[in-house]
């Protein structure tokens, strides 16, 4: 399966940094620097709402596809503040991230809402990259893989057909990693879920790797078994980062 790199730029960015990341993204990937000249991997960047339609625009033609970091679950209506599916596709997104960690924390979102922001990105065309993972208290106490299970049993709609992303929150902006081991166990344990779930369909699923990933650590992360590409933060803000990264990916 070809693995996917993405970018989650979080609550970063301005016009002239967009731009700047676009072009160089654009260049690189248009030169083909990734890997002899055919990129290994698909790529994406989901920068904040205000920033969609400038990147899109940028990227308009490349090789570099374009997502939002979270959709309201309804249409539209009265939801101060809250952007629709829709009005990311609108502005040039194909992809949606939902149930970061960061909005089940900073938000509340429970499983239900996440599973109703899936529902309303499919049905506005986007592909929903959907995050579970464990706190260090979860890991520690022995419950990181039964928290996962459960978030993907709430998160999930019936049929679901788009991207599962692993982050433990405990690895995320921190520069630690689980163990190869522990990534691979994992991603092992949400494919089994999948597949129960989902049946064969379950098994063509990407399940991204998230938290603290670089071009150091990246090779050893794409290698592992059942790693589907990787759901990166902080580095996903540096080109030659991002491009280290995707490089990583050997197709
Ligand atoms: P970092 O790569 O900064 O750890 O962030 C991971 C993440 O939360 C991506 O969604």
């Amino acid at each position: 399966m070809r693995q996917l790199i993405a970018g989650n730029w979080k609550m970063n960015g301005s016009r002239a940094m967009a731009a700047e990341l676009a072009n160089a993204l654009r260049t690189a990937t248009a030169e083909g620097l990734l890997s002899g000249g055919k990129l290994a991997c698909d790529l994406l960047v989901c920068p904040p709402a205000t920033l969609v339609s400038v990147v899109a625009h940028a990227l308009l033609g490349s090789a570099v596809a374009v997502g939002g970091q979270d959709c309201h679950a309804a249409l539209s209506g009265a939801h101060t503040g809250d952007v629709s599916a829709a009005m990311l596709r609108d502005c040039g997104a194909t992809y949606v991230i939902v149930g970061h960690s960061e909005r089940r924390a900073d938000h509340g979102e429970s499983d239900a809402v996440v599973r109703a922001k899936v529902d309303a990105a499919v049905a506005a065309g986007l592909v929903p990259i959907v995050c579970v993972g464990e706190t260090e208290a979860q890991r520690l106490g022995g419950q990181a893989e039964a928290v996962v299970a459960g978030q993907l049993a709430g998160s999930l709609p019936e049929g679901f057909a788009g991207v599962v992303a692993y982050e433990p929150v405990w690895a995320i902006g921190t520069g630690r990693t689980p163990t190869e081991a522990d990534v691979a166990a994992m991603h092992a344990h949400i494919r089994a879920v999948l597949i129960g779930r989902l049946g064969v369909a379950g098994a063509g699923l990407r399940i991204l790797y998230g938290g603290s990933v670089k071009p150091s650590n990246a090779a050893a992360l794409m290698a592992l078994p059942e790693v589907g590409g990787a759901l990166v933060g902080g580095a996903s803000l540096v080109a030659e980062d991002f491009l280290g990264i995707a490089r990583a990916c050997t197709g």
